[in-house]
């Protein structure tokens, strides 16, 4: 019989619903390209690890010969790609930029970037706020949390550039867009470094973004039904039900969604937490936060259906479920 799911979107690539193909993840070359294109400091540059050499005419040089030989060595490169399984970035071994990008790319990932004086100096200017303080986590460390529209400049533009780069290579996302940073929020939880008194660690960042509609998840029990009639066979289908019209949002986590669009007003494009302070209420605190601050005087309920994810990774629905109470919805990006 039919399919009773409309589309299928690919884990970790955006969801288009209008498009009849399921569009692909990004690769690891795509993610290695990202990198080679952002350093923690610069605005991106291209650089490129191969090169490209015209096929030759006959009769040249041994110089030119020798250029052929080097396109060889470069494809050659393929073969000592490596995925790290902390940050599970894909880069080069043994190619000394590749390596560097890698190692500040991994310690970024573990253990969040600064929050300095510099950026203190700024945060005026940039109307930085302060939503929470003295927000005390599980191990009891205290932070706080701070929020400033995503289109800021200047050196906490530059940084936010860079944890964001950082949050998409991990998520396998692409870059958010313009539009989208012109009207979001960032909400990022600080600590005090170990290290230095006068600085901080970013240790969780939530991207807020004011969207109009979302879909409804649906509950364990529609998508149980459509799992069943998926199984049934083509003289034994199983009487039409609202099920028809589930959209599966990832297939490997089982996650399925009403398509119809519900008014929604806050969505989480990006959410993250350096991984060695996970599971401190990190994700949780920020989502508190941008729930109550995100529209000034209007506090948004995650119960009452008010905020949206897009595609959730595995993570990504753990937090949705024990924060949002079965009520976060899902939005397209
Ligand atoms: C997903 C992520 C943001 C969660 O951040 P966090 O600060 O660890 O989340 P919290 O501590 O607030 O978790 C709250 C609850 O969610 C659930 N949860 C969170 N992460 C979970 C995980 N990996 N597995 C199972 N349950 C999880 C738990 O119920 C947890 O409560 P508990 O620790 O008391 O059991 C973090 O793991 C992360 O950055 N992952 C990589 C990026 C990512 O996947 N982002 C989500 C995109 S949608
Ligand atoms: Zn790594």
């Amino acid at each position: 019989m039919a399919t009773k799911v409309k589309r299928t979107y690919s884990s970790r690539s955006r969801l288009s619903l209008p498009s009849s193909s399921p569009s692909s993840s990004l690769t690891s070359t795509t993610k290695r390209k990202l990198l080679a294109e952002g350093t923690e400091n610069e605005p991106p540059t291209k650089r490129r690890i191969t090169t490209k050499v015209k096929a030759l005419p006959s009769g040249r040089s041994e110089k030119s010969k020798q250029r052929v030989l080097r396109q060889l060595h470069f494809s050659l490169d393929t073969s000592v790609l490596r995925t790290c399984s902390t940050c599970n970035l894909s880069y080069t071994r043994g190619a000394p930029d590749d390596e560097s990008l890698h190692r500040a790319h991994c310690s970024r990932v573990q253990k969040g970037m600064e929050w300095g004086r510099e950026e203190e100096r700024e945060a005026d200017k940039a109307g930085v706020e302060e939503v929470r303080s003295g927000v005390k986590l599980k191990d009891g460390k205290k932070g706080r949390i701070i929020c400033f529209k995503t289109n800021v400049s200047g050196r906490i533009g530059s940084k936010l550039a860079i944890l964001l780069e950082t949050i998409n290579l991990a998520l396998s996302s692409p870059p958010l867009s313009h539009d989208i940073l012109q009207c979001s929020k960032a909400y990022l939880f600080l600590i005090p470094s170990l290290t230095n008194a006068h600085r901080e660690k970013i240790v969780g960042c939530a991207i807020a973004q004011r969207i109009s509609t979302a879909m409804v998840i649906a509950t364990p029990a529609e998508t149980l039904l459509v799992h069943d009639s998926n199984r049934a066979s083509d003289r034994d289908p199983l009487p039409p039900s609202s099920t028809h019209h589930l959209v599966a949002v990832d297939t490997t986590s089982g996650l399925f969604c009403h398509p119809e669009g519900l008014p929604t007003p806050l969505g989480i494009p990006r959410l993250f937490v350096s991984s060695t302070h996970r599971r401190q209420g990190i994700a949780s605190r920020l989502l508190s936060a941008a729930a109550a601050t995100f529209i000034y005087g209007c506090p948004l309920d995650p119960l009452k259906g008010d905020i949206a994810f897009t595609q959730p990774t595995e993570g990504g629905s753990a937090v949705m479920q024990s924060w949002g109470g079965g009520g976060v919805r899902i939005y397209e990006e």
